[in-house]
């Protein structure tokens, strides 16, 4: 039995893959490139001492995607791949429905072809839109801002409806709050194409002398010193989160919504601050007025989590500084260097 990870050479893919592999999974990874390197089959395997099998796939391709269900007898599907820039989604609606939206059909699709009944779902915080109070539950209201949003929202509810249509299927909706962090190797990380929009690969580029200030977008927020708040994960505590969510739903049906953040809210200025304090560097900062379509404060409610997965983050904002940085060093120029 396999453990298939669409968009598995992504950031959040890729350290998925290790964390399987060390537990001893068997592990296909399927992606397009398109916003990740092959080299990370690599690097994965020199973490692990394993090699996981990779298709260079487009997985809303119904014929591409058969061809791994008819290789390896899938029993659980994790399922990363998707566009993923908030901003970009405005500009590029068509393009992001059509990937994202045909990517889950067509997972759907081939599961119940092959007989494929677990279902791990990258969801995001973002489906609780800008209106809902922190600490975040599962059960607050959804809707979203943008069109990026608004797929994973449709992705959550055309899962919900094949698992009510094939009541064998078991899928867990994976809310995850803001993934930072690398491997503790140095070998993957997060590897973004040009500027980065967010906050973290931001910061590491500044402290590398890439980018040359950062930008605190607004220092007028209702929040303890004035600057965003979001509840940021260490990306190996996520990875580690699909293992349990995997597990939960080897022994379950149905559909759970699940967030995965580490219910702590972190400021802009406070990452900043840990990232200089941990690294002892600085990076030099200016504050800028504030992002369209940003709230002040979004963090989560974790006991859903715990309860059901006996999971739960344990990396604080120091490792998720340390681990950026030990990758940003190693590799400058990301999977390239
Ligand atoms: P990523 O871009 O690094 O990984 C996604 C991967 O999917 C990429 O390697 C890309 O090449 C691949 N891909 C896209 N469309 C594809 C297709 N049609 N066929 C095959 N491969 C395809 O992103 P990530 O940060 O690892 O995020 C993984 C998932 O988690 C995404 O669905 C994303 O929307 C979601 N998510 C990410 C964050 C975050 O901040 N990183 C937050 C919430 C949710
Ligand atoms: N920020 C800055 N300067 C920057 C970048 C970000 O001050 O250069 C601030 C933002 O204003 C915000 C905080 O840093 O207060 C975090 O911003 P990010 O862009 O890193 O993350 P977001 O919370 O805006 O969004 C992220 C993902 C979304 C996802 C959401 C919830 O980018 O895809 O988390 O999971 F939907």
């Amino acid at each position: 039995m396999a453990v298939l990870l669409t968009g598995g050479t992504g950031y959040i893919g890729a350290h998925t893959a290790v964390t399987l592999l060390e537990a001893g999974y068997q592990v296909v990874l399927a992606d397009n490139l398109y916003n990740s390197k092959a080299e990370v089959v690599n690097r994965i395997e020199r973490i692990t001492g394993k090699r996981p099998a990779f298709y260079e796939i487009d997985v809303a391709n119904a014929a591409e995607l058969s061809k791994v269900f008819e290789a390896y007898k899938i029993e659980t599907v994790i399922h990363f791949a998707g566009y993923k820039a908030v901003g970009e989604s405005v500009t590029k609606p068509l393009e992001y429905y059509k990937n994202n939206l045909n990517a889950t059909i067509e997972i759907l699709n081939a599961m119940r072809n092959y007989g494929a009944k677990n279902l791990v779902f990258s969801s995001s915080a973002t489906v609780y839109g800008p209106y809902g109070e922190s600490p975040l539950k599962e059960d607050a209201s959804t809707g979203c801002i943008n069109p990026y949003g608004w797929t994973k929202w449709m992705s959550e509810q055309i899962i919900r409806d094949a698992a009510h249509a094939y009541p064998e299927l078991s899928c867990v909706l994976l809310r995850y709050f803001n993934p930072v962090g690398a491997h503790e190797s140095g070998l993957i990380g997060e590897d973004p194409n040009g500027i980065p929009n967010n906050l973290m690969p931001y910061v590491s580029q500044v402290a590398v002398g890439k980018l040359a200030c950062l930008t605190v977008y607004g220092n007028d927020y209702p929040t303890p010193d004035g600057t965003g708040v979001r509840d940021y994960i260490h990306v190996v505590d996520l990875a580690d989160g699909h293992l349990a969510a995997m597990r939960y739903c080897e022994k379950h049906t149905g559909v759970e919504a699940v967030n995965l953040g580490t219910g702590k809210g972190v400021s802009v200025l406070e990452l900043l601050h840990a990232f200089e304090r941990v690294n002892n560097l600085t990076v030099p900062y200016k504050i800028g007025p504030r992002r369209a379509g940003d709230v002040a404060e979004c963090y989560a409610d974790t006991q859903k989590a715990e309860k059901l997965f006996s999971w739960r983050a344990n990396r604080a904002a120091e490792d998720m500084c340390r681990d950026t940085w030990n990758w940003q060093q190693k590799n400058p120029k990301g999977y390239e260097s």
